[in-house]
């Protein structure tokens, strides 16, 4: 028998999750991040189970359901859920499961339609989730069951924010824009440029990709190092410039929760003229702009240096960019996207390209075209990113790499000479850097993520 010196455990019952995210902390403490919390199986039935069960999830932008009736379907982790408008004008967030056997009642992506009946034994919900209709009633049941008791399931808090509908499986959670924080004021910044606000342009495009949802969140947190290198066809085509210095104009917005944000000071870089994202050297937008809602930093922000990308934690991000076009005048396109967990090591990606309502339909369709030119599924910047991230996913899984217990190097902000320390100046909510250098925004996001698969949301 081998007797050892070690003193006992002070954990006895720690699974080998908590002991490995007792590792990730300690590495991330010296700016590191296992390779195994990417593409691994128990990290990713956890993630499903502690972060998209207990959050505020995107699942759907209200003009998508304008009308009663209208329902789109969506996910929350892996769960199918129908995001309806009823008849009172209210939404509803329900679970696609029927409460017989458990089919999903809805098996179209989107429609318009009071009812839902499943297939299998044709169980029947009103479009706000109450049971209302049983074939063979009364022979097969005597009393009819209960319509509330046996409605779909819904979620427990469903809430919007400019138009933006957000929906939480757990009663545990603060309210929306409490937890939005400082992402809801820059949600402000981004969609409120014009009262009459932004719409979806269409369907959410959808593809695969052979790689872990985080990463694709990470990346649009702010990562603005892989611009010159990944991105360098791009400048070789002359579709745009200067993508060296995309470190040196970053700005990051660092908010509570793990929202993060990233901007470029462009009318510094490119000239005064190019406000709002580059509106002001456009014609037909920043004249119908109304900033008059925002408070001075919004308006600093908005016209000097607006968020490009950011991530919502855990799983909406978006991407804001001037888009020149090979034929036709240039515009500026918005998009969100999801990055909708699948499998370890596979998520779908739901890329929205949004519109303004104040826009007439050739300047609209313009930002459509830029904004799939760009990151639709064959979009230039989209291929690149997107091969990237399965290199993450193939690393993280490699046997010899998790034998070499690989960990990934997050270190930019430990020796730069590049001055990366929160503003003192800023007056907005959360932490400003005047840099793109750093990888702040990724550990913010990381932080949340460790945070909230520890079970600790404070
Ligand atoms: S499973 Fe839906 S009615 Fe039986
Ligand atoms: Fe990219």
């Amino acid at each position: 028998m081998t007797v050892t010196n070690q003193p006992p455990s002070t954990e006895p019952f720690a699974t080998p999750l908590d002991v490995l995210l007792d590792r990730v902390e300690k590495d991330m403490q010296d700016d590191l991040v296992p390779a195994e919390i990417f593409n691994n199986e128990d990290i990713f039935r956890a993630e499903m189970e502690r972060i998209f069960t207990t959050t505020w999830v995107f699942v759907a932008h209200e003009s998508e359901i304008p009308n009663p009736g209208d329902f789109v379907q969506r996910k929350i982790g892996l769960d199918p859920v129908i995001v309806t408008r009823d008849g009172k004008g209210g939404i509803n967030v329900m679970s696609n499961y029927c409460r017989h056997r458990g089919t999903q009642v809805c098996q179209t992506d989107a429609g318009n339609s009071r009812f839902f009946t499943c297939p299998y034994h044709g169980w029947t919900y009103a479009n706000d989730g109450k049971l209302v209709g049983t074939p063979l009633m009364h022979r097969a049941y005597g009393t009819p069951l209960d319509r509330d008791e046996w409605g779909l399931k819904k979620a427990a808090k469903v809430d919007t924010r400019n138009g933006f509908v957000f929906a939480a499986l757990s009663d545990d959670v603060p309210p929306l824009d409490e937890w939005l924080g400082g992402a809801g004021w820059m949600l402000d910044v981004i969609t409120k440029l014009h009262p009459a606000g932004m719409r979806v342009a269409g369907p959410p495009e959808r593809y695969m990709v052979n790689g872990d949802w985080k990463t694709a969140a990470e990346n649009f947190a702010g990562d603005v190092y892989h611009l010159p290198t990944l991105h360098a066809s791009i400048q070789e085509i002359e579709m745009i410039e200067g993508l060296q210095g995309t470190c040196e104009i970053g700005r990051t917005y660092e908010f509570e929760n793990g929202h993060t944000f990233i901007g470029h000071a462009w009318t510094e870089a490119i000239g005064p003229f190019f406000t709002h994202w580059g509106y002001g050297a456009l014609e037909g937008y920043s004249e119908h702009f109304d900033l008059s809602g925002f408070d001075d930093t919004q308006k600093f922000v908005a016209e000097h240096q607006p968020p490009t990308v950011g991530t919502i934690f855990p799983n909406l991000s978006f991407i804001r960019i001037f888009s020149p076009l090979p034929d036709g005048p240039p515009g500026v396109f918005t998009s969100f996207r999801q990055w909708q967990p699948v499998a370890p090591g596979k998520f779908e990606l739901w890329n929205w390209q949004f519109v303004w309502n104040f826009q007439d339909e050739e300047s609209a369709q313009r930002d459509y075209v830029g904004g799939q030119y760009c990151f639709g599924s064959a979009g230039v910047y989209e291929q690149d990113d997107t091969v990237a991230w399965e290199g993450v996913q193939r690393a993280a899984a490699s046997p010899w790499m998790r034998k070499e217990g690989m960990k990934f190097n997050y270190q930019q902000g430990n020796n730069s000479p590049v001055d990366q320390a929160p503003d003192p100046e800023w007056t907005g909510p959360g932490i400003h850097r005047n840099t793109g250098y750093g990888e702040h925004v990724q550990f913010n996001f990381l932080r949340q993520w460790l945070r909230t698969m520890k079970g600790d949301r404070a």
